[in-house]
């Protein structure tokens, strides 16, 4: 089919390189020039793992430009994947959403379009989205697109670090639209995922047992809650483990253990149990603000979405605490945060609980150095907090009073912890995803301290 693809972030490159290893042939279509020109000669805008191999792979298939007359008039499929930052009062901000539906609606072809919503819109944007492109196809060409447009809802379920693996191996495909034939197109399009039927990049394998996937098919309001829902349900869960956790604390569980407990109950599953510093990332923060803006329209409160915000970001303050706890003051003391990205796998710094962390120490008086193994670049660009940045272990530990573990990169796990302990003024270690060994750095030496799990090693001298 031929397919074209607004806007350039995660969700949209996946979604084009992914429809393009499929044997479509896809256009990306960006507003910035420079970010095309570096696609079209294969390079990604980010970090993200496979990008750049699949872009290099698909490259027959797959092209970008800026201008949205070569990109419709021919396309089938066009989806919609721009970004929806919040805004002030936490409601998506849709200009961008609407500048792409009113470029499609210029340019519509003379066959019959199906426009899909990817990206993360309130409930009844896809109304909105119709409208828009029906309008400024009226001013274009003065009359109906009758019959050559349809308007579908395909939310995204992808997570940042894995975007092409979830692309090609989803849980399930939902798609909503009040025309039967936009479904057809879209279940055609997406058939060689539904049915596992595609060789996969030698890179990105088949999950083992990997099955059909689920196609759900539903109204246009349906699909686009079930986006807001799927993440709020997340982040609560997360959210819940963090508020147990802070109990564990107190009672002397170890929430490990008793996420590993719950979790075994099929109802509940293990995933997305791991507590500590929290949830972060351009999606759980401005999705549940989304959800309580959208409940707030028709004067809803939506408690359990509001608590879930309201633990998570008191994980950070937990954080401070712990650390003072330990050493009594952060004034003038050096803290290490190993990672900066809001998780592995990505150099995303949207939302990173590691930089909110990073500002309330510095408002305590602390320095704060900062290792991520690919975030630097991005955050020396970005980060406006007076950051010191360490390239290596060494840099990192030199001096430092506490290194806190902010994010949980496979890599900090090798680090040669014994030999970097003497770096340190005191070998303190404040583990914000519960992701080290802990007893093996208490028996090198090391106070070890997690959340809601209990503390080892005793720290035998503070300097004040
Ligand atoms: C999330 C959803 O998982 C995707 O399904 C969704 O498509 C995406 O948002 C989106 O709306 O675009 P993402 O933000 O990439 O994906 O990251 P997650 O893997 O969900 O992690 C979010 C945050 O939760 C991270 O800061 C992570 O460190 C934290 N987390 C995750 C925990 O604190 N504990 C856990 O157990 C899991």
């Amino acid at each position: 089919m031929r397919v074209t693809v607004v806007g350039s972030g995660y969700v949209g490159l996946a979604t084009a390189v992914s429809l393009a290893y499929l044997g479509n042939r896809v256009v990306g279509v960006d507003v910035d020039g420079d970010k095309v020109a570096a696609l079209n000669r294969g390079k990604p805008p980010f970090f993200e793992p496979h990008l750049e191999e699949m872009l290099t792979l698909v490259r027959p298939n797959l092209s970008f430009t800026t201008r949205y007359e070569e990109a419709i008039p021919q396309a089938q499929v066009v989806f919609i994947a721009v970004g929806t930052p919040s805004s002030p009062d936490g409601s998506p901000d849709l200009t961008q959403v609407k500048q792409a539906a009113e470029g499609i609606g210029r340019y519509l072809g003379e066959g019959f379009t199906v426009v899909v919503n990817k990206s993360t819109v309130p409930v009844g944007s896809g109304n909105y989205v119709e409208a828009l492109v029906r309008r400024a196809f009226r001013e274009a060409h003065g009359g109906e697109p009758d019959g050559r447009l349809a308007v579908a809802s395909n939310p995204e379920f992808l997570r940042e670090g894995q975007a092409l693996h979830d692309s090609l191996y989803p849980d399930r495909v939902v798609v909503g639209a009040e025309d039967r034939r936009a479904i057809e197109v879209l279940r055609e399009l997406y058939e060689p995922i539904l049915e596992q039927s595609f060789a996969p990049p030698p890179f990105l394998p088949r999950p083992e047992r990997m099955g059909a996937v689920p196609f759900l098919t539903t109204d246009l309001a349906s699909a686009e809650l079930i986006k807001y829902g799927a993440n709020a349900f997340l982040a609560l869960k997360i959210s819940f483990i963090n508020e147990l956790a802070r109990l564990a604390d107190r009672v002397g569980a170890d929430i490990r253990e008793v996420a590993r407990g719950i979790g075994l109950d099929h109802r509940i599953g293990p995933r997305f149990l791991q507590a500590g510093l929290g949830w972060g990332g351009s999606c759980f923060p401005k999705d549940t603000a989304a959800l309580l803006a959208m409940g707030r329209e028709y004067g809803l409160s939506l408690p359990i979405t509001e608590a879930a915000r309201e633990v998570n970001f008191g994980q950070r303050n937990l954080l401070v605490d712990k650390l003072l706890a330990e050493l009594r003051t952060l004034k003038g003391k050096t803290v290490t945060l190993l990672g900066l990205a809001f998780k592995p796998h990505t150099d995303d710094l949207r939302e990173s609980p590691a930089l909110a962390l990073a500002d309330l120490l510095l408002k305590l008086g602390a320095f704060v150095r900062a290792h991520d193994p690919v975030a630097l670049p991005r955050a020396r660009q970005e980060v406006v907090l007076p950051l010191e940045y360490a390239e290596t272990p060494e840099e990192a530990f030199k001096g430092a009073d506490a290194v806190v573990l902010a994010t949980d990169w496979p890599e900090y796990r090798t680090w040669p912890w014994e030999r970097l302990r003497g770096l340190l003024r005191t070998p303190l270690v404040v583990d914000g995803r519960n992701f080290l060994d802990g007893k093996a750095l208490a028996a090198i030496g090391y106070r070890y301290v997690g959340v809601g799990i209990p503390a080892l090693g005793i720290l035998s001298k503070v300097e004040v």
